[in-house]
């Protein structure tokens, strides 16, 4: 097994971490952890609701302290929140324990998922509103660069395609997975 045990996906809202981790877990006969849906379960309490009632700060704080109950659990896969690893933090602990894969979606494919998507909180005006197309736009377009630089300190990139599945992503981080680790990642793993 290689020392890293765990496996965490990062990337921007919209670029499907939950829904691919959820069959590369499966894939790879391991446990599944969604952070956000972690949180929602234990604090009782929907992300957007914590962000209307505490303030992002605090959902920063939970998704670090929640992140080091499960990160060192066991080799379990995790999909971040898109916002996660700009805590330096949580950078620190999903380096030390993981493989970092970044799910890289073109910014215009992020765009169309995002604007049928009333629950992201960093995506709303200041009247807990979806903003409006050029308003998302923009907002994709500076949170994109300000986290891009963390995003790109993944050990592994996949460059999702706008038509592929969920599966053909998946296939695709598996591939990436073997070249990275053999051993650990065998080929019809
Ligand atoms: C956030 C992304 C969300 C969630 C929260 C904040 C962000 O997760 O953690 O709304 O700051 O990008 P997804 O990336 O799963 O949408």
């Amino acid at each position: 097994m290689n020392q890293k045990e765990g496996i965490v996906l990062t990337g921007f809202m919209g670029s499907g971490k939950s829904a691919v981790g959820r069959i590369l877990a499966n894939r790879l006969s391991r446990s599944f952890i969604d952070l956000d849906h972690l949180i929602e379960k234990h604090e009782k309490m929907s992300i957007s609701n914590i962000f209307a009632e505490h303030g992002e700060a605090c959902f920063r704080k939970l998704e670090l302290e929640y992140l080091q109950k499960v990160i060192v659990a066991d080799s379990c896969v995790i999909a971040l929140g898109g916002g996660a690893l700009q805590q330096q933090e949580v950078m620190n602990l999903v380096q030390h324990h993981a493989i970092l894969i970044y799910l890289k979606v073109p910014e215009e494919t992020l765009l169309n998922r995002l604007k049928k998507d009333k629950k992201r909180p960093m995506l709303h005006d200041s009247q807990g509103h979806l903003l409006d197309e050029t308003g998302l736009r923009n907002k994709i377009r500076s949170l994109i660069r300000k986290r891009e630089p963390c995003y790109q300190k993944a050990d592994i990139t996949v460059s999702v395609k706008p038509h592929w599945m969920i599966h053909e992503t998946a296939n695709e981080i598996a591939r990436s997975l073997h070249h990275h680790a053999p051993t650990a990642f065998p080929e019809n793993d």
